[in-house]
């Protein structure tokens, strides 16, 4: 898959490769604890922030695992960059991914999330053929916990003071769908939505 396929559009959003030029969108999330937690690359100032931006610029392919591709979550209206959301592939045999994001505090509880996160795994799905998807976030993150609930990923573990993170005791919750799961419940959701209507 080229660069250039790589544009994916929902409703609201254009999830595509981080250019150049969002730089300072994503540097004004990028460094928030919150957001600090679930990143590979952390950064303490510009300069590390740089770094792992253009880390994050080149993760534009999945042909071998540990491979990740990273998504701006592009605003359609005024083409805001609000955040980012990536898929990893997490192992090549059990075609097992993960899936991390995060937004900018100025574009949350708007449901952005929730449908940059739907598209990607769609697409883990749809067009890497992954058997199952995962993600990982802290016990304490309610936002991130509703989201993955919401979109029908069960919660398969509470790891309660499993590592010490910034000197306290951390909890970690991993939920994950199954590639049926997924199906299943992208059906479920196509009926309700004709029902409403
Ligand atoms: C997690 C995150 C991406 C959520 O994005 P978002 O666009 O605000 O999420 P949505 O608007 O799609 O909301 C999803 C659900 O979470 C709820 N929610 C969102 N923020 C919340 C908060 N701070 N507290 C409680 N619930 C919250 C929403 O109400 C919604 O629930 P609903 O379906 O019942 O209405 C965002 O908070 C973020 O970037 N956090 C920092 C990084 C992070 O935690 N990443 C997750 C790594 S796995």
């Amino acid at each position: 898959m080229t660069k250039n396929e790589l544009t994916v559009k929902t409703d609201r959003l254009i999830l595509r490769p981080l250019e150049r030029s969002d730089f300072d969108a994503v540097l004004s999330y990028y460094s928030l604890p919150d957001v600090q937690r679930y990143l590979d690359w952390k950064a303490r100032d510009k300069i590390e922030a740089k770094v792992a931006f253009d880390a994050l610029r080149k993760q534009t392919r999945l042909t071998r695992p540990g491979e990740i591709i990273t998504f701006a979550i592009v605003r359609k209206t005024d083409g805001a960059v609000m955040g980012h959301v990536s898929l990893r592939w997490a192992d090549a045999h059990a075609a097992q991914g993960e899936v991390r994001f995060a937004l900018g505090p100025a574009f949350r509880r708007q449901g952005f999330g929730s449908e940059a996160v739907n598209a990607v795994i769609t697409m883990g799905f749809a067009d890497y053929k992954l058997h199952r998807i995962f993600a990982v976030t802290a016990g304490k993150n309610e936002a991130a916990a509703k989201l993955l609930k919401h979109l029908g990923m069960r919660l398969e573990a509470h790891y309660r003071e499993h590592a010490l993170f910034q000197g306290e005791w951390d909890e970690e919750l991993h939920f994950a769908i199954l590639d049926r799961e997924w199906q299943r419940s992208a059906k479920v959701r196509d009926l309700s939505r004709h029902k409403v209507a």
